[in-house]
Protein backbone atom coordinates (compact mmCIF):
# COMPACT_ATOMS: atom_id res chain seq x y z
CA UNK A 1 0.00 0.00 0.00
CA UNK A 2 1.75 3.62 -0.66
CA UNK A 3 1.92 6.00 1.69
CA UNK A 4 -0.86 8.38 2.39
CA UNK A 5 -0.05 11.72 0.84
CA UNK A 6 -0.38 13.95 3.86
CA UNK A 7 2.23 11.54 5.37
CA UNK A 8 4.58 11.94 2.57
CA UNK A 9 4.11 15.06 2.15
CA UNK A 10 5.25 16.37 5.42
CA UNK A 11 8.13 13.81 5.36
CA UNK A 12 9.70 15.36 2.26
CA UNK A 13 8.59 19.12 4.16
CA UNK A 14 10.28 18.74 7.12
CA UNK A 15 13.32 16.60 7.00
CA UNK A 16 16.32 18.06 4.96
CA UNK A 17 17.54 15.06 3.10
CA UNK A 18 21.10 14.27 3.18
CA UNK A 19 22.63 14.83 -0.31
CA UNK A 20 25.98 13.92 -1.84
CA UNK A 21 26.94 17.44 -2.97
CA UNK A 22 28.50 17.61 -6.50
CA UNK A 23 30.88 19.87 -7.96
CA UNK A 24 28.36 22.80 -9.39
CA UNK A 25 26.51 22.86 -5.99
CA UNK A 26 26.69 26.27 -3.99
CA UNK A 27 25.42 27.87 -0.76
CA UNK A 28 23.24 30.94 -2.21
CA UNK A 29 24.50 32.34 1.54
CA UNK A 30 25.92 31.04 4.61
CA UNK A 31 23.27 30.87 8.00
CA UNK A 32 23.99 32.69 10.71
CA UNK A 33 26.11 30.74 13.38
CA UNK A 34 24.28 28.78 15.88
CA UNK A 35 20.80 29.48 13.56
CA UNK A 36 20.58 25.52 13.12
CA UNK A 37 19.43 26.60 9.32
CA UNK A 38 20.92 25.30 6.54
CA UNK A 39 22.25 27.26 3.80
CA UNK A 40 19.86 27.08 0.13
CA UNK A 41 21.79 25.55 -2.58
CA UNK A 42 21.76 26.05 -6.32
CA UNK A 43 24.35 26.29 -9.05
CA UNK A 44 24.68 29.36 -11.24
CA UNK A 45 23.90 27.72 -14.81
CA UNK A 46 25.56 29.28 -18.14
CA UNK A 47 27.02 32.64 -17.58
CA UNK A 48 24.34 35.11 -18.52
CA UNK A 49 21.50 33.64 -19.52
CA UNK A 50 21.72 31.26 -16.34
CA UNK A 51 18.89 28.24 -16.41
CA UNK A 52 16.42 30.79 -17.94
CA UNK A 53 16.22 28.55 -21.26
CA UNK A 54 15.53 25.02 -19.30
CA UNK A 55 12.69 26.79 -17.14
CA UNK A 56 10.89 28.33 -20.01
CA UNK A 57 11.40 25.28 -22.02
CA UNK A 58 11.30 22.62 -19.49
CA UNK A 59 9.56 23.96 -16.37
CA UNK A 60 8.36 20.94 -14.89
CA UNK A 61 11.53 18.57 -16.04
CA UNK A 62 14.45 21.36 -14.70
CA UNK A 63 12.08 21.97 -11.28
CA UNK A 64 11.59 18.16 -11.22
CA UNK A 65 15.80 17.67 -11.02
CA UNK A 66 16.13 20.74 -9.26
CA UNK A 67 14.24 19.26 -6.50
CA UNK A 68 15.78 16.02 -6.78
CA UNK A 69 19.50 17.48 -5.96
CA UNK A 70 18.59 20.08 -3.99
CA UNK A 71 15.13 19.38 -1.78
CA UNK A 72 12.32 21.93 -2.13
CA UNK A 73 14.31 25.29 -1.57
CA UNK A 74 17.05 26.11 -3.97
CA UNK A 75 18.28 28.71 -6.40
CA UNK A 76 19.86 29.50 -9.74
CA UNK A 77 19.99 32.26 -11.69
CA UNK A 78 17.28 33.05 -14.67
CA UNK A 79 15.30 35.24 -15.88
CA UNK A 80 17.65 38.04 -15.98
CA UNK A 81 17.96 37.79 -11.67
CA UNK A 82 19.12 34.89 -9.34
CA UNK A 83 15.82 33.58 -7.77
CA UNK A 84 15.12 31.34 -5.27
CA UNK A 85 12.70 28.60 -6.25
CA UNK A 86 10.11 27.14 -3.62
CA UNK A 87 8.47 23.34 -3.98
CA UNK A 88 6.21 22.47 -1.98
CA UNK A 89 2.79 23.32 -0.27
CA UNK A 90 4.76 23.78 2.91
CA UNK A 91 7.58 26.21 1.79
CA UNK A 92 4.49 27.56 -0.35
CA UNK A 93 2.21 28.43 3.18
CA UNK A 94 5.37 29.76 4.76
CA UNK A 95 5.81 33.00 2.26
CA UNK A 96 2.00 33.25 1.19
CA UNK A 97 0.81 33.47 5.24
CA UNK A 98 3.89 35.75 5.76
CA UNK A 99 3.74 35.51 9.80
CA UNK A 100 6.45 37.00 10.48
CA UNK A 101 5.76 40.15 7.72
CA UNK A 102 9.63 38.84 5.95
CA UNK A 103 7.69 38.70 2.14
CA UNK A 104 6.51 41.71 0.14
CA UNK A 105 4.50 41.08 -3.31
CA UNK A 106 5.43 44.49 -5.37
CA UNK A 107 9.38 44.72 -5.20
CA UNK A 108 9.04 40.44 -6.57
CA UNK A 109 6.74 40.95 -9.16
CA UNK A 110 8.02 44.37 -10.67
CA UNK A 111 11.06 42.87 -11.85
CA UNK A 112 8.90 40.18 -14.01
CA UNK A 113 5.91 42.47 -15.23
CA UNK A 114 7.71 46.26 -14.98
CA UNK A 115 6.18 49.04 -15.23
CA UNK A 116 2.73 48.43 -16.99
CA UNK A 117 0.64 47.19 -13.83
CA UNK A 118 1.85 49.69 -11.64
CA UNK A 119 -0.51 50.40 -8.53
CA UNK A 120 -2.23 47.39 -9.35
CA UNK A 121 -3.43 45.49 -5.91
CA UNK A 122 -1.10 42.73 -6.86
CA UNK A 123 1.80 45.26 -6.65
CA UNK A 124 0.85 46.49 -3.12
CA UNK A 125 1.90 45.16 0.79
CA UNK A 126 0.55 45.15 4.03
CA UNK A 127 -1.53 48.44 4.90
CA UNK A 128 -1.62 49.75 1.72
CA UNK A 129 -2.83 46.50 0.02
CA UNK A 130 -5.31 46.20 2.59
CA UNK A 131 -6.91 49.07 2.23
CA UNK A 132 -7.27 49.18 -1.55
CA UNK A 133 -8.50 45.25 -1.27
CA UNK A 134 -10.66 45.85 0.66
CA UNK A 135 -12.71 48.54 -1.51
CA UNK A 136 -12.35 46.26 -4.05
CA UNK A 137 -13.35 43.42 -2.62
CA UNK A 138 -17.05 45.12 -3.20
CA UNK A 139 -16.84 44.61 -6.77
CA UNK A 140 -16.64 40.67 -6.52
CA UNK A 141 -19.65 40.40 -4.12
CA UNK A 142 -22.17 37.68 -4.87
CA UNK A 143 -25.18 40.77 -6.01
CA UNK A 144 -22.19 41.97 -8.57
CA UNK A 145 -21.12 38.60 -9.75
CA UNK A 146 -25.06 38.24 -10.97
CA UNK A 147 -24.91 40.76 -12.56
CA UNK A 148 -21.36 40.59 -14.36
CA UNK A 149 -22.97 37.00 -15.61
CA UNK A 150 -26.17 38.79 -16.92
CA UNK A 151 -24.44 40.91 -19.01
CA UNK A 152 -21.55 37.92 -20.22
CA UNK A 153 -23.80 35.74 -21.56
CA UNK A 154 -25.26 37.82 -24.31
CA UNK A 155 -21.82 38.35 -25.25
CA UNK A 156 -20.53 34.60 -25.06
CA UNK A 157 -24.03 33.49 -27.23
CA UNK A 158 -22.52 36.14 -29.63
CA UNK A 159 -19.20 35.31 -29.45
CA UNK A 160 -19.67 31.69 -29.95
CA UNK A 161 -21.58 31.57 -32.51
CA UNK A 162 -19.07 32.85 -34.94
CA UNK A 163 -17.48 29.78 -34.52
CA UNK A 164 -17.41 27.49 -37.66
CA UNK A 165 -17.11 24.06 -36.98
CA UNK A 166 -14.52 22.37 -39.07
CA UNK A 167 -11.43 20.56 -38.47
CA UNK A 168 -7.94 22.83 -37.51
CA UNK A 169 -10.24 25.07 -35.54
CA UNK A 170 -8.06 26.95 -32.83
CA UNK A 171 -9.65 26.72 -29.91
CA UNK A 172 -6.76 29.11 -27.91
CA UNK A 173 -6.90 31.89 -30.11
CA UNK A 174 -10.78 31.98 -30.85
CA UNK A 175 -11.02 31.88 -26.82
CA UNK A 176 -8.14 34.76 -26.45
CA UNK A 177 -10.90 36.95 -28.84
CA UNK A 178 -13.85 35.70 -26.93
CA UNK A 179 -13.00 36.36 -23.55
CA UNK A 180 -11.27 40.38 -24.59
CA UNK A 181 -14.95 40.61 -26.10
CA UNK A 182 -16.21 39.63 -22.94
CA UNK A 183 -14.28 41.89 -21.09
CA UNK A 184 -14.72 44.65 -23.24
CA UNK A 185 -18.38 44.53 -22.68
CA UNK A 186 -18.70 43.54 -18.33
CA UNK A 187 -15.35 45.58 -17.41
CA UNK A 188 -15.08 48.45 -19.45
CA UNK A 189 -19.44 48.17 -20.68
CA UNK A 190 -20.30 47.96 -24.04
CA UNK A 191 -20.44 51.06 -25.14
CA UNK A 192 -17.17 50.89 -26.68
CA UNK A 193 -17.83 51.22 -30.60
CA UNK A 194 -14.81 52.04 -32.97
CA UNK A 195 -12.80 52.37 -29.70
CA UNK A 196 -12.66 48.64 -29.07
CA UNK A 197 -9.88 47.55 -31.54
CA UNK A 198 -7.70 50.12 -30.71
CA UNK A 199 -7.96 50.17 -26.89
CA UNK A 200 -8.02 45.87 -27.02
CA UNK A 201 -5.00 46.46 -29.25
CA UNK A 202 -3.20 49.03 -26.32
CA UNK A 203 -3.56 46.42 -23.87
CA UNK A 204 -2.30 43.40 -25.58
CA UNK A 205 0.87 45.57 -26.04
CA UNK A 206 0.83 45.86 -22.21
CA UNK A 207 0.13 42.58 -21.54
CA UNK A 208 3.40 42.13 -23.95
CA UNK A 209 5.42 44.65 -23.02
CA UNK A 210 5.93 42.70 -19.55
CA UNK A 211 7.26 39.79 -21.13
CA UNK A 212 9.85 41.76 -23.31
CA UNK A 213 13.13 40.48 -23.93
CA UNK A 214 14.49 43.42 -24.18
CA UNK A 215 13.79 45.17 -21.23
CA UNK A 216 14.37 48.91 -22.17
CA UNK A 217 12.89 51.61 -23.85
CA UNK A 218 14.03 51.07 -26.95
CA UNK A 219 12.11 52.50 -30.10
CA UNK A 220 10.47 49.41 -31.84
CA UNK A 221 10.39 47.40 -29.02
CA UNK A 222 8.17 45.50 -27.02
CA UNK A 223 8.69 47.59 -23.66
CA UNK A 224 8.50 50.91 -25.63
CA UNK A 225 4.99 49.93 -27.45
CA UNK A 226 4.07 48.18 -23.75
CA UNK A 227 4.14 51.91 -22.28
CA UNK A 228 3.44 53.91 -25.00
CA UNK A 229 -0.42 51.67 -24.84
CA UNK A 230 -0.04 52.13 -21.15
CA UNK A 231 -0.46 55.92 -21.72
CA UNK A 232 -2.71 55.24 -24.23
CA UNK A 233 -5.61 53.30 -21.86
CA UNK A 234 -4.46 55.55 -18.94
CA UNK A 235 -5.67 58.48 -20.69
CA UNK A 236 -8.71 56.07 -22.20
CA UNK A 237 -9.87 55.26 -18.76
CA UNK A 238 -9.34 59.02 -17.33
CA UNK A 239 -11.40 60.71 -20.28
CA UNK A 240 -14.24 58.14 -19.25
CA UNK A 241 -13.82 58.67 -15.92
CA UNK A 242 -16.35 61.34 -15.43
CA UNK A 243 -19.11 59.47 -17.19
CA UNK A 244 -18.27 56.33 -15.26
CA UNK A 245 -18.64 58.05 -12.03
CA UNK A 246 -22.27 59.46 -12.57
CA UNK A 247 -23.34 56.09 -13.78
CA UNK A 248 -25.20 53.37 -12.26
CA UNK A 249 -24.44 51.02 -14.66
CA UNK A 250 -22.84 46.72 -13.81
CA UNK A 251 -19.87 47.33 -15.77
CA UNK A 252 -16.55 46.60 -13.41
CA UNK A 253 -15.16 50.10 -14.28
CA UNK A 254 -18.72 51.98 -13.03
CA UNK A 255 -18.29 49.78 -10.05
CA UNK A 256 -15.21 50.50 -9.18
CA UNK A 257 -15.70 54.02 -9.25
CA UNK A 258 -19.08 53.86 -7.18
CA UNK A 259 -17.32 50.84 -4.64
CA UNK A 260 -17.14 52.12 -0.64
CA UNK A 261 -16.32 50.06 2.27
CA UNK A 262 -18.75 50.24 5.17
CA UNK A 263 -15.86 52.92 6.74
CA UNK A 264 -16.76 55.10 3.34
CA UNK A 265 -13.12 54.23 1.82
CA UNK A 266 -13.24 55.39 -1.85
CA UNK A 267 -10.83 54.90 -5.29
CA UNK A 268 -9.31 58.21 -6.17
CA UNK A 269 -9.30 58.83 -10.61
CA UNK A 270 -5.75 57.29 -10.34
CA UNK A 271 -6.84 54.54 -8.36
CA UNK A 272 -9.54 53.42 -10.81
CA UNK A 273 -7.45 53.54 -14.01
CA UNK A 274 -4.64 51.79 -12.23
CA UNK A 275 -6.90 49.10 -10.86
CA UNK A 276 -8.93 49.02 -14.20
CA UNK A 277 -5.55 48.24 -16.24
CA UNK A 278 -4.22 45.67 -13.94
CA UNK A 279 -7.62 43.77 -13.29
CA UNK A 280 -8.01 43.27 -17.10
CA UNK A 281 -4.37 41.79 -17.21
CA UNK A 282 -5.09 39.73 -14.27
CA UNK A 283 -8.00 38.20 -15.48
CA UNK A 284 -7.64 37.75 -19.43
CA UNK A 285 -4.35 35.42 -19.89
CA UNK A 286 -5.82 33.30 -16.97
CA UNK A 287 -8.95 32.56 -18.18
CA UNK A 288 -8.70 31.84 -21.51
CA UNK A 289 -5.43 29.87 -20.94
CA UNK A 290 -7.91 27.60 -18.60
CA UNK A 291 -10.61 27.37 -21.01
CA UNK A 292 -8.30 26.64 -23.60
CA UNK A 293 -6.84 23.72 -21.73
CA UNK A 294 -10.26 22.65 -20.31
CA UNK A 295 -11.17 22.51 -23.53
CA UNK A 296 -8.42 20.58 -24.75
CA UNK A 297 -8.62 17.78 -22.25
CA UNK A 298 -12.52 17.16 -23.04
CA UNK A 299 -11.46 17.00 -26.23
CA UNK A 300 -8.59 14.29 -24.99
CA UNK A 301 -11.78 12.68 -23.06
CA UNK A 302 -14.82 12.34 -24.57
CA UNK A 303 -16.11 10.20 -21.94
CA UNK A 304 -15.54 13.21 -19.89
CA UNK A 305 -17.17 16.06 -22.46
CA UNK A 306 -20.19 13.47 -22.31
CA UNK A 307 -20.29 13.37 -19.08
CA UNK A 308 -20.18 16.86 -18.47
CA UNK A 309 -22.10 18.14 -21.72
CA UNK A 310 -25.19 15.66 -19.68
CA UNK A 311 -24.87 18.02 -16.86
CA UNK A 312 -25.45 21.13 -18.85
CA UNK A 313 -28.31 19.59 -21.09
CA UNK A 314 -29.89 18.38 -18.23
CA UNK A 315 -30.56 21.99 -16.79
CA UNK A 316 -32.86 22.64 -19.79
CA UNK A 317 -31.36 26.08 -20.15
CA UNK A 318 -29.35 27.95 -22.90
CA UNK A 319 -27.27 30.13 -20.48
CA UNK A 320 -26.63 29.17 -16.70
CA UNK A 321 -27.82 31.56 -13.75
CA UNK A 322 -25.36 32.25 -11.11
CA UNK A 323 -27.69 29.41 -8.90
CA UNK A 324 -26.83 26.92 -11.81
CA UNK A 325 -23.40 26.72 -10.73
CA UNK A 326 -23.50 24.14 -8.07
CA UNK A 327 -25.44 22.23 -10.52
CA UNK A 328 -22.68 21.50 -12.88
CA UNK A 329 -20.16 19.10 -10.52
CA UNK A 330 -18.54 17.06 -12.93
CA UNK A 331 -17.72 20.44 -14.63
CA UNK A 332 -16.16 21.76 -11.47
CA UNK A 333 -14.08 18.63 -11.32
CA UNK A 334 -13.02 19.30 -15.15
CA UNK A 335 -12.31 22.76 -14.23
CA UNK A 336 -10.45 21.78 -10.95
CA UNK A 337 -8.33 18.93 -12.48
CA UNK A 338 -7.01 21.34 -15.16
CA UNK A 339 -5.29 24.16 -13.23
CA UNK A 340 -3.80 21.57 -11.28
CA UNK A 341 -2.34 20.16 -14.47
CA UNK A 342 -2.20 23.53 -16.34
CA UNK A 343 -1.93 26.62 -13.45
CA UNK A 344 -2.02 29.54 -15.47
CA UNK A 345 0.04 31.62 -13.33
CA UNK A 346 2.37 29.06 -12.64
CA UNK A 347 5.22 30.64 -10.33
CA UNK A 348 4.25 33.68 -7.72
CA UNK A 349 6.67 35.95 -7.09
CA UNK A 350 8.18 37.30 -3.65
CA UNK A 351 11.38 39.00 -2.38
CA UNK A 352 12.24 38.41 1.38
CA UNK A 353 12.47 41.94 3.30
CA UNK A 354 14.28 40.67 6.23
CA UNK A 355 16.52 37.65 7.00
CA UNK A 356 14.07 34.39 7.56
CA UNK A 357 13.43 30.93 6.66
CA UNK A 358 12.04 28.64 4.41
CA UNK A 359 11.63 24.65 5.02
CA UNK A 360 14.89 25.15 7.56
CA UNK A 361 16.89 27.00 4.84
CA UNK A 362 18.26 30.51 5.11
CA UNK A 363 17.22 33.05 2.92
CA UNK A 364 18.66 36.05 3.33
CA UNK A 365 16.97 39.73 3.29
CA UNK A 366 16.66 40.70 -0.48
CA UNK A 367 16.31 37.09 -1.98
CA UNK A 368 13.92 37.31 -4.79
CA UNK A 369 11.50 33.90 -4.47
CA UNK A 370 9.41 32.09 -6.94
CA UNK A 371 6.56 30.27 -5.29
CA UNK A 372 6.49 26.84 -7.41
CA UNK A 373 2.81 26.49 -7.69
CA UNK A 374 2.67 24.75 -11.20
CA UNK A 375 5.07 22.33 -10.83
CA UNK A 376 4.45 21.41 -7.04
CA UNK A 377 1.16 20.25 -8.42
CA UNK A 378 2.55 18.01 -10.57
CA UNK A 379 4.64 16.48 -8.26
CA UNK A 380 5.03 13.18 -5.99
CA UNK A 381 4.37 13.02 -2.90
CA UNK A 382 1.69 15.63 -3.06
CA UNK A 383 -0.10 14.39 -5.65
CA UNK A 384 -0.49 10.76 -6.91
CA UNK A 385 -0.11 10.01 -10.74
CA UNK A 386 0.72 13.66 -11.36
CA UNK A 387 0.86 13.94 -14.70
CA UNK A 388 -2.67 12.00 -15.51
CA UNK A 389 -5.61 13.36 -15.89
CA UNK A 390 -7.86 12.20 -13.60
CA UNK A 391 -10.58 14.97 -12.19
CA UNK A 392 -12.32 12.60 -9.92
CA UNK A 393 -9.87 13.42 -7.65
CA UNK A 394 -11.40 16.33 -6.46
CA UNK A 395 -14.83 14.31 -5.22
CA UNK A 396 -15.66 14.15 -1.71
CA UNK A 397 -14.81 10.38 -1.76
CA UNK A 398 -10.81 11.08 -2.86
CA UNK A 399 -10.36 14.50 -1.91
CA UNK A 400 -6.50 14.25 -2.94
CA UNK A 401 -6.54 18.34 -2.30
CA UNK A 402 -6.77 17.76 1.31
CA UNK A 403 -3.32 16.54 1.63
CA UNK A 404 -1.95 20.10 2.53
CA UNK A 405 -3.93 23.58 2.16
CA UNK A 406 -1.42 24.99 -0.12
CA UNK A 407 -1.29 21.57 -2.41
CA UNK A 408 -4.10 23.01 -4.71
CA UNK A 409 -3.16 26.65 -4.93
CA UNK A 410 -3.67 27.73 -8.52
CA UNK A 411 -5.31 31.33 -7.30
CA UNK A 412 -2.45 31.52 -4.59
CA UNK A 413 -3.56 32.09 -1.06
CA UNK A 414 -3.80 34.44 1.88
CA UNK A 415 -4.47 37.82 1.06
CA UNK A 416 -3.17 38.39 -1.94
CA UNK A 417 -5.42 35.44 -2.98
CA UNK A 418 -7.19 36.02 -6.71
CA UNK A 419 -10.06 38.25 -6.02
CA UNK A 420 -11.19 36.99 -9.60
CA UNK A 421 -11.25 33.59 -8.70
CA UNK A 422 -15.35 33.21 -7.97
CA UNK A 423 -15.46 35.50 -11.43
CA UNK A 424 -12.97 33.57 -13.83
CA UNK A 425 -14.67 30.18 -12.63
CA UNK A 426 -18.10 31.54 -13.49
CA UNK A 427 -16.76 32.75 -16.73
CA UNK A 428 -15.09 29.63 -17.90
CA UNK A 429 -18.22 27.47 -16.61
CA UNK A 430 -20.76 29.97 -18.46
CA UNK A 431 -19.12 29.88 -21.96
CA UNK A 432 -18.01 26.10 -21.71
CA UNK A 433 -22.26 25.47 -20.66
CA UNK A 434 -22.86 27.28 -24.10
CA UNK A 435 -20.51 25.84 -26.27
CA UNK A 436 -21.58 22.11 -24.89
CA UNK A 437 -25.10 22.57 -26.48
CA UNK A 438 -23.84 23.71 -29.44
CA UNK A 439 -20.66 21.70 -30.08
CA UNK A 440 -18.63 18.82 -30.02
CA UNK A 441 -15.19 18.48 -30.38
CA UNK A 442 -12.01 16.25 -30.63
CA UNK A 443 -8.48 16.00 -30.89
CA UNK A 444 -6.18 13.67 -33.57
CA UNK A 445 -4.92 10.86 -31.40
CA UNK A 446 -1.70 11.51 -30.12
CA UNK A 447 -1.88 15.15 -30.62
CA UNK A 448 -0.49 17.59 -27.58
CA UNK A 449 -0.64 20.84 -28.00
CA UNK A 450 3.23 22.42 -28.26
CA UNK A 451 3.30 24.39 -24.82
CA UNK A 452 4.91 27.65 -24.51
CA UNK A 453 5.56 29.39 -21.07
CA UNK A 454 4.25 33.30 -20.47
CA UNK A 455 2.85 33.22 -16.73
CA UNK A 456 2.16 30.16 -16.99
CA UNK A 457 2.44 27.20 -19.66
CA UNK A 458 -0.03 28.30 -22.53
CA UNK A 459 -0.67 26.43 -25.79
CA UNK A 460 1.69 27.82 -28.22
CA UNK A 461 0.00 25.81 -31.54
CA UNK A 462 -3.21 27.85 -30.87
CA UNK A 463 -4.68 24.35 -29.94
CA UNK A 464 -6.29 22.72 -33.11
CA UNK A 465 -9.18 20.87 -32.41
CA UNK A 466 -12.41 19.46 -35.09
CA UNK A 467 -15.24 21.35 -33.91
CA UNK A 468 -18.88 19.75 -34.92
CA UNK A 469 -22.28 21.08 -34.70
CA UNK A 470 -24.75 18.75 -32.46
C1 LIG B 1 -8.54 30.84 -13.82
C2 LIG B 1 -8.31 32.09 -13.73
C3 LIG B 1 -7.35 32.77 -12.77
C4 LIG B 1 -6.24 32.29 -12.13
C5 LIG B 1 -5.64 30.90 -12.20
C6 LIG B 1 -5.71 33.39 -11.32
C7 LIG B 1 -4.60 33.29 -10.49
C8 LIG B 1 -4.20 34.27 -9.61
C9 LIG B 1 -3.14 34.14 -8.65
C10 LIG B 1 -2.25 32.91 -8.46
C11 LIG B 1 -3.07 35.29 -7.94
C12 LIG B 1 -2.15 35.59 -6.76
C13 LIG B 1 -0.86 36.29 -7.16
C14 LIG B 1 0.04 36.55 -5.97
O1 LIG B 1 -0.21 36.07 -4.85
O2 LIG B 1 1.05 37.23 -6.17
C15 LIG B 1 -4.08 36.19 -8.48
C16 LIG B 1 -4.31 37.47 -8.04
C17 LIG B 1 -5.22 38.32 -8.60
N1 LIG B 1 -6.15 38.01 -9.56
FE1 LIG B 1 -6.41 36.22 -10.45
N2 LIG B 1 -6.50 34.47 -11.51
C18 LIG B 1 -7.52 34.15 -12.37
C19 LIG B 1 -8.54 34.96 -12.81
C20 LIG B 1 -8.73 36.27 -12.42
C21 LIG B 1 -9.84 37.09 -12.85
C22 LIG B 1 -10.95 36.64 -13.78
C23 LIG B 1 -9.67 38.31 -12.27
C24 LIG B 1 -10.52 39.54 -12.33
C25 LIG B 1 -11.75 39.57 -12.72
C26 LIG B 1 -8.45 38.24 -11.45
C27 LIG B 1 -7.94 39.27 -10.71
C28 LIG B 1 -6.89 39.15 -9.83
C29 LIG B 1 -6.40 40.25 -9.00
C30 LIG B 1 -6.93 41.67 -8.99
C31 LIG B 1 -5.35 39.72 -8.24
C32 LIG B 1 -4.52 40.45 -7.19
C33 LIG B 1 -5.14 40.25 -5.83
C34 LIG B 1 -4.34 40.87 -4.70
O3 LIG B 1 -3.14 41.07 -4.84
O4 LIG B 1 -4.95 41.16 -3.67
N3 LIG B 1 -7.93 36.98 -11.57
N4 LIG B 1 -4.77 35.53 -9.48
Amino acid sequence: MSTPLALKARHVATSLVERVPSPGDRPLAEPPAGSGLAPVMGDPGLPIVGHTLGFLEHTLASTRRFHERFGTVFWANAFGTRLVLVVGPDGIETVLANRDRAFASKDGWEHFIGPFFERGVMLMDFEEHRHHRRIMQQAFKRERLVAYLDAMNPAIERGISDWRPGSGFELYTATKQLTLDIATEVFVGGELGDEADRLNGAFIDVVHGGQAIVRADVPGGKWHRGLESRRLLEEYFRSQLPGKRASNADDLFSVLCRAETEDGERFSDADVVNHMIFTLMAAHDTSTITLAMVGYYLARHPEWQDRVRVESQALGKTAIDYDDLDALPSMDLVFKETLRMNAPVGLVARIAIKDTEIDGRYVPEGTRLMLAIYPTQRMEPWWNDPDTFDPERFTEARHEDSSHKYAWAPFGGNVHKCIGMHFGSMEIKAILHQLLLRNSWRVPAGYEPVMDYGTGPFPADGLPIELRAL
